[in-house]
């Protein structure tokens, strides 16, 4: 299974400018099963007013962003997971879709918002779900959803081989944190990250780069420096993460104890 990310710096409120900067990268890509690109990759993100949102977000799947999509996949033959704006009646939403050679799959619509993004969209009220991508079992997560474990272990109790993250990291600790989602699931993550800094009247935002692929083993198996545009395939191996087996007595997931976790379900 060939998988990768696609890393760049995302023109704001411009869709045509981005779809025809992905194209191109992508037209020069390796071949690949399943790419990942960065959250809100139609749009950019340092939004100040709801009209810019208006200006970009789009209707999925009928809208220009995921149409272009829809027709890279199918002439590279692979599934991709795009970061897009949405917009649903007179609401948006920071959203992930799974496109495949035959077209619009899916959508996943961030549930954990991060700081300014709750002045602008709505959090998505899952449920989460499982898609196969040639035999590989996927799951999608954006950027802050890393933070809350909960999220990453539902899909991997699901079944997920691989969590397909679009990201926009402003904070500097996802990319190690992410290895632990790994171990601890063991399963291969995607952190398909912007660089860049962008800049919205007061308010300015860094993104980190350094998207990155991480294996049960907690390797890297590929990774970015923190400016450059660039895609990344690498082979993997869904033997790794499909066994759970860490020891020749340790099954991470019939180890566990369910029974004292029970708090993590209390409302407060
Ligand atoms: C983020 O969730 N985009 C930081």
């Amino acid at each position: 299974m060939k998988v990768g990310f696609l890393q760049f710096k995302p023109v704001f409120c411009d869709a045509e400018e981005n779809i025809s900067i992905l194209s191109k990268m992508i037209d020069q890509s390796e071949s690949f099963d399943l790419l990942v690109i960065p959250e809100l990759a139609n749009s950019g993100y340092v939004f100040v007013e709801k009209n810019e949102l208006e200006q970009v977000a789009e209707e999925i799947p009928s809208g220009f962003f995921v149409e272009k999509l829809e027709e890279i996949a199918k002439q590279r033959d692979g599934f991709i997971v795009s970061g897009i704006c949405e917009k649903k009646g007179n609401k948006f939403f920071n959203s992930s879709v799974l496109i495949g050679p035959d077209g619009y799959i899916s959508t996943y619509r961030k549930i954990h918002l991060f700081d300014r993004e709750k002045l602008f969209f709505e959090p998505g009220n899952g449920p989460f779900k499982v898609f196969d991508v040639k035999g590989m079992k996927i799951g999608m997560l954006i950027c802050f959803d890393w933070v809350f474990p909960e999220a990453t272990r539902i899909l991997a109790i699901m079944g997920i081989d691989l969590l397909a993250h679009s990201a926009n990291l402003v904070l500097s600790y996802c990319q190690t944190a992410m290895l632990t989602r790994s171990v601890e699931n063991q399963i291969f993550t995607i952190t398909a990250n912007r660089v860049g800094t962008e800049t919205n009247g007061d308010v300015s935002l860094d993104f980190t780069g350094l998207s990155q692929i991480t294996s049960p083993s907690v390797q890297r198996l590929a990774e970015a420096d923190k400016k450059e545009e660039v895609i990344k395939i690498v082979e993997i191996d869904l033997e790794e993460s499909r066994d759970k087996w860490l020891s020749e007595r340790n099954n991470i997931f019939d180890d566990r104890r369910t029974d004292l976790y029970t708090r993590l379900l209390d409302i407060q």
